[in-house]
C-alpha cells in the first residue's frame, strides 16, 4: 500500500523523507518517488519503478538540496509500476508537486474534463487529476486550492502538497486513507505510518477524515473540512523505534513469531485487576445492553477473519451467545440483517483495511454497536468504533500476520469471558481455571518455539511439493484455514486447508503419492476420527505431518512425522497449535529462496478495495 512522508523543517528534507520511506517499506510498494521545494522556478524531483535503494542510488548522483519536501512510495493501483506513474505528479509547470495514497473513483470523469480544458497527462494515474485541478483552481492562495480541488473528489485519499510559490509550506489531507502529523522542535513531519517519523519525535496527531493540515512559519494549524480550525490533541508514542527494528532476527516475521510469548502477556495480563478480574477499560458494555444484543457478527479480512472463526466458537462457547462470521468484502454487499440489537466485532491489525471500515460503516448506519479489536492505536477502525480492544502485540512488520494473530485469539478469550461473566454464563471456577489457562500460554508458545530446528528438518523435506494440505476438525480446522493462508502467502506452495470429515466428498482425490498432508489433532473428542482420516489420505500416498498434544501417543504411530506441542484447554489449543504453522510456512519461504517478509503481490495493509 502506498506510503507518504512530508517534512518541514531545517533539516535536509531528502535524507528525513528517504529515511522515512524506508520504514514503511513493510507496507508493500514497487516504486518510489521524492519532491523538493528548493526555492526556484519549478519543484525538483525524483522518481523511480523498483526499490526505494534505486532510488536512492539516483540520489546519491543528483542530490536534492532543500528543507522542505514530500516522498512517496506506490502500490501500483491505476497504470503498470514504472518511473512515470510514480509519484510525486507535478502540473505542467512543474510549480505545484502532489503525492496521494488511495484511489480517486471519479477520476475518468474529472480527466476528461480536465483534457477538454486543455491539460495533457503524463501517467496513467487517478492521482494526475489532483495535480492539474490544483492547478486549475490555485489563484496565490495554496489551502484555498487544496479545498477546492478535494471538494471535487471522490474515494480515499491521504495527500501531501508543496508549491514553488509557497517555499516554506506544506498542505496534507487525510480522507480515508491514514495520515498522522510528527510535531518536531520547529519541525514537522507528515507520514503514512508513525515508524517513519519516530527517529525524530514522538509527539504526533492522529487525523480525522476530513481534515487539511497547513504547516507554514513554522508552525501548524489543522482545519476540518469546513476550514474550522481544529485543536488537536498532542499524542505521545511509547513503543520504541527498536520494536520496529528486526531485533537481530533474520526476518521480521521470526522476530514477530519470537515475540508472541510476550504478545500474549501484554495483551492478557494489563488488563487483569488484582482479584484476577478482566478490566476492559475501551469496552463500555454493561450487562444491560449486552442482554438486549439481538444478533452477533464478527467481520473481518484474511487472517483477521480467520481469527474470527476462533472468536466466534469462544463466544459461543463461553458466553451462549450465537454468532455469524463473515468476510469484510462478502459482508458489506451481502444486504446483511443488521439493527440496533446488532453487534458487529470487526477485527483489523492495521485498523485500515478498506472492506473492515466499509462493512463498520454500513452497520453503525444501521444503527449497530461496533466493537473493534485492533492492534494500531489510533486507527480508523479504532476511531470509527464503539468500543476498542486494543491487541498489545507491538508494531507487525511481516505481512505475513503471525502475533497479532495470536493476540486477536487472546481477544476473543477475554471478550468471551467477560460477556460470559455479565452474562452468568460461566462458573466462578471455570473463569478462574481458563484465566490460569491463557495466562501459562505464553510460556507453552515459548516451549514450542525451543523446537524450531525439528520444524525446519521437516519442512527441509517437503519444500519442493507443489501443493499441501491442512486438515483439521472443530477448532483445528480454524487452525488448518489459518495455517494454509500462511504457507501459500509466503512459501507460494499451493496450499488449501479442508474440515478432514469433508475429505471424501471430493477433496481427497487431489491426494498422491508424496503430497505433504499437514494434520492438526489438538481437540480431545475428535481426535480418533482424525486419526481414521490420516489414515485415509496415507492410503492414497500422503506423506502426513500431525501436529498433536503431547499426550497423543497413538499419532506418531500413523503419521510420518509428527510435530508435538504442549497440552491446554482444547478451547486455547488454537494458539499453541497456529506457532508451528507459522514456523513451517516461515521455513519453507526461507528454503524456497522467497523474500519472507515481503511476498510477491501483497501488501501489509490493504486501504483499498
Ligand atoms: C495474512 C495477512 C492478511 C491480513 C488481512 C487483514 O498473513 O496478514 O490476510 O490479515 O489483510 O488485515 P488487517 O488485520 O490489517 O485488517
Amino acid at each position: 500500500m502506498c506510503g507518504i512522508v512530508g517534512y518541514v523543517g531545517k533539516r535536509n528534507a531528502e535524507d528525513v523523507i528517504i529515511e522515512g520511506l524506508s520504514k514503511l517499506e513493510y507496507r508493500g510498494y514497487d516504486s518510489a518517488g521524492i519532491a523538493i521545494n528548493q526555492n526556484k522556478d519549478t519543484i525538483a524531483y525524483a522518481k523511480k519503478k523498483g526499490r526505494l535503494s534505486i532510488l536512492e542510488n539516483f540520489l546519491k548522483e543528483m542530490p536534492l538540496l532543500g528543507q522542505v519536501g514530500i516522498g512517496h512510495t506506490r502500490w501500483a493501483t491505476h497504470g503498470e509500476p514504472s518511473d512515470c506513474n510514480s509519484h510525486p505528479h507535478l502540473n505542467e509547470n512543474g510549480t505545484i508537486a502532489v503525492v496521494h495514497n488511495g484511489i480517486i473513483e471519479n477520476y475518468m470523469e474529472i480527466k476528461e474534463m480536465l483534457i477538454a480544458e486543455g491539460y495533457t497527462f503524463k501517467s496513467e494515474t487517478d492521482t494526475e487529476v489532483i495535480v492539474h485541478l490544483l492547478d486549475k483552481y490555485y489563484k496565490g492562495d495554496l489551502i484555498e486550492a487544496v479545498y477546492t480541488t478535494i471538494k471535487q473528489l471522490r474515494g480515499a485519499y491521504a495527500l501531501g502538497v508543496v508549491a514553488v510559490n509557497h517555499p516554506d509550506e506544506l498542505v496534507a489531507v487525510r480522507k480515508e486513507s491514514p495520515l498522522i502529523v510528527g510535531l518536531g522542535d520547529e519541525e514537522f513531519f507528515i507520514a503514512s505510518d508513525v515508524p517513519a517519523i519516530l527517529k525524530y519525535t514522538r509527539k504526533v496527531y492522529f487525523l480525522e477524515n476530513g481534515e487539511v493540515v497547513h504547516i507554514k512559519d513554522h508552525t501548524i494549524k489543522v482545519y476540518d473540512e469546513n476550514k474550522n480550525k481544529v485543536d488537536k490533541e498532542v499524542k505521545t508514542i511509547d513503543w520504541d523505534i527498536e520494536a520496529a527494528s528486526k531485533s537481530g532476527y533474520d526476518y521480521f516475521m521470526l522476530k514477530e513469531i519470537y515475540d508472541q510469548p510476550q504478545a500474549i502477556k501484554d495483551t492478557l495480563l494489563r488488563r487483569l485487576d488484582k482479584n484476577r478480574i478482566i478490566r476492559l477499560d475501551d469496552i463500555r458494555m454493561t450487562k444491560e445492553q449486552l442482554e438486549d444484543v439481538g444478533k452477533v457478527y464478527i467481520v473481518a479480512c484474511g487472517t483477521a477473519y480467520n481469527a474470527g472463526l476462533v472468536g466466534k466458537y469462544a463466544i459461543e462457547k463461553l458466553a451462549q451467545i450465537p454468532v455469524e462470521v463473515d468476510i469484510a468484502s462478502e459482508f458489506r454487499y451481502s444486504d446483511p440483517f443488521i439493527d440496533e440489537k446488532t453487534l458487529l466485532i470487526v477485527v483489523s491489525q492495521s485498523g485500515e483495511t478498506a472492506d473492515t471500515l466499509a462493512a463498520m460503516k454500513l452497520a453503525k448506519s444501521k444503527g449497530a454497536r461496533v466493537l473493534a479489536i485492533t492492534n494500531v492505536v489510533g486507527s480508523s477502525v479504532a476511531r470509527e468504533a464503539t468500543d476498542v480492544f486494543y491487541t498489545w502485540a507491538g508494531p507487525e512488520i511481516a505481512v505475513a500476520s503471525t502475533k497479532a494473530y495470536t493476540a486477536q485469539l487472546v481477544a476473543f478469550y477475554m471478550i468471551a469471558l467477560d460477556f460470559a461473566l455479565k452474562r452468568t454464563t460461566i462458573s466462578s471456577d471455570k473463569y478462574n481455571e481458563l484465566i490460569d489457562k491463557i495466562e501459562s500460554l505464553s510460556e507453552l508458545v515459548a516451549q514450542i518455539l525451543d523446537g524450531k530446528e525439528a520444524i525446519r528438518s521437516i519442512v527441509k523435506d517437503i519444500k519442493d511439493t507443489k501443493s499441501a494440505f491442512y486438515l483439521g476438525r472443530g477448532l483445528d480446522y480454524m487452525t488448518a484455514q489459518e495455517a494454509a493462508l500462511k504457507l501459500k502467502e509466503i512459501s507460494y506452495i499451493y496450499t488449501e486447508a479442508f474440515a478432514a470429515g469433508e475429505l471424501k466428498h471430493g477433496t481427497i482425490a487431489l491426494i498422491e503419492k508424496g503430497t505433504p498432508v499437514f494434520c492438526v489433532v489438538t481437540q480431545d473428542n475428535l481426535a480418533e476420527k482424525m486419526i481414521s482420516n490420516i489414515k485415509e489420505v496415507k492410503a492414497r500416498g500422503a506423506f502426513v505431518i500431525a501436529i498433536a498434544k503431547s499426550s497423543n501417543l497413538e499419532i506418531s504411530k500413523v503419521a510420518d512425522d509428527t510435530i508435538y506441542i504442549p497440552e491446554a484447554d482444547d478451547l486455547l489449543m488454537p494458539i499453541l497449535s497456529t506457532v508451528p504453522t507459522q514456523l513451517v510456512a516461515y521455513y519453507a519461504s526461507l528454503e524456497r529462496g522467497n523474500d519472507v517478509d515481503k511476498p510477491r503481490n501483497l501488501a501489509k495493509s490493504v486501504t483499498v478495495e
